[in-house]
């Protein structure tokens, strides 16, 4: 989207929280004391996303033309690449633990860079694509658990490594929108993370924690322990399933269920609820208005949002997470404002909860200061950031067996970029 008169700042990053609902794109610059700094920020429809997978390319288009465009003016900057956000129901995350052995010696970057790309050949498959690999930990000769393998003298290397990955087929056509819009995707990262980056302290990734993203069309999660990504989950469901239980349970137009959602959802019962009627608008012409009890929009919302709750908490549990996840769950995304969600979460999850907010990001306005803006805002910092993520870049969407070609040579330096920065 290059237009003339616009001139590339230096150290500006763009980035694309793509949703179901919403698009935004924000535009950082680094700042020298402060990390980053907010410099232009624009909003679209998102019409042409279903449960985070595009359904409708030139809806979708016109949604990231929108917000870029918006987003350029104010900035004052030409956007030619961004990094974006996935959060699909494909998404499965892979712990794998590899061993090499080497001449008895000092354990070297080389060494470090061996292990990873093997772990990385080892793990590719056919029409999956790897968006994280995240090294845990090493072991030396058998040592587990070690921060720093390098420069420690042994004969054998093992690293535990955790992969995210996604089928290419939805990745695929959520690239071919961006470039349609003559953007190119810097990067990818799973949104719980992104929204994680955001809000989370560094106590909690270090202590343990699960972010629970709740935006329109997904929920999804993401585990952090030893300031680290463990695990991500992401189920179909969203604000907008809750949205259309209230249209069928109310009988009225999903745009009049939206709106009793905003204005008397709960997820918890209250002392007015048999006391409150809610006026419903008619789904036809031939109906008229009628009022339902306050009552049953409470339970209509509370029963979908336990559900969620509850099939998130048993993956869990069945990945034996429960208690390896700390005793801390941070709420984010747009249906984390509905009334109730906190104390539901506390309920089902039995943990503390608490609702996150952006921060670390200056001159965030207060618009953008919100749950929903979690995604976008920790997708601007991770461009700041040193992750220990050794996929860099866009993922391959090729679908092929591809890693041993791509994690050689060239990429091959890139590791070695970051084992010297993150060790
Ligand atoms: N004040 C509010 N009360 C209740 N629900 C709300 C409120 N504000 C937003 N929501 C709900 O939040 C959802 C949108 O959340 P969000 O903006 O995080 O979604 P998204 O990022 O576009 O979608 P996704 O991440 O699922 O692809 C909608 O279903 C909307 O109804
Ligand atoms: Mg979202």
């Amino acid at each position: 989207m290059s237009k003339r008169g616009f001139h590339k700042k230096p150290d500006t990053s763009a980035v694309l929280d793509i949703g179901s609902s919403k698009v935004v794109c924000l535009i950082g610059q680094s700042d020298l004391n402060m990390g980053v700094k907010l410099i232009g920020s624009g909003f679209g429809v998102s019409a042409g996303m279903k449960s985070g997978a595009v359904v409708d390319m030139d809806a979708m288009e016109q949604g990231i033309r929108t917000a870029v465009e918006k987003a350029e003016r104010e900035a004052g900057v030409a956007v030619q690449s961004v990094a974006v956000n996935v959060a699909l129901r494909s998404l499965r995350s892979e712990h794998l633990t590899v061993q090499t052995e080497f001449a008895s010696g000092e354990v070297a970057d080389r060494d470090l860079n061996r292990l990873i790309n093997s772990s990385l050949s080892e793990f590719a498959q056919p029409e999956q694509t790897i968006l994280h690999a995240i090294p845990l930990s090493w072991s030396v000769d058998g040592e587990s658990k070690i921060e720093e393998p390098r420069g420690m003298f042994g004969s054998s290397l093992g690293v535990d490594m955790h992969f995210v990955l996604a089928g290419v087929g939805p990745l695929r056509n959520l690239a071919h929108c961006i470039e349609r819009c003559h953007l190119r995707i810097s990067s990818v990262t799973v949104s719980p993370y992104a929204a994680g980056l955001s809000v989370l302290t560094d106590d909690e990734k270090d202590l343990g924690v699960t972010l629970i993203d709740m935006g329109g069309g997904v929920t999804s999660a993401a585990v952090f322990r030893d300031n680290a990504l463990v695990h991500v989950e992401a189920l179909s469901v969203g604000g907008q399933t809750v949205t259309k239980d209230i249209a069928r349970g109310l009988m009225t137009p999903p745009e009049a269920a939206e709106r009793i959602k905003m204005l008397y959802g709960s997820a918890l019962h209250g002392a007015d609820d048999d006391r409150v009627s809610i006026p419903c608008p008619p789904m036809g012409a031939q109906d008229t208005l009628h009022h339902e009890s306050k009552s049953l929009l409470t339970d209509i919302v509370r029963s979908r949002v336990e559900e969620t709750f509850e099939i998130l908490r048993d993956r869990l549990n069945q990945k034996g997470l429960e208690g390896f996840a700390g005793r801390r769950i941070v709420l984010t995304g747009g249906a984390a404002h509905l009334n109730g969600v906190r104390e539901l979460a506390e309920y089902v999850f039995n943990k503390r909860v608490r609702v996150g907010r952006p921060h670390g990001v200056l001159g965030l306005k207060e618009t953008l200061s919100g749950p929903d803006f979690a995604v976008a805002t920790g997708l601007l910092k991770s461009q700041f950031l040193k992750e220990n993520d050794v996929i860099q870049g866009a993922p391959d969407l090729t679908g092929r067996r591809y890693l041993k070609k791509r994690y050689s040579g060239g990429s091959f330096g890139r590791s070695i970029q970051w084992l010297k920065e993150n060790f």
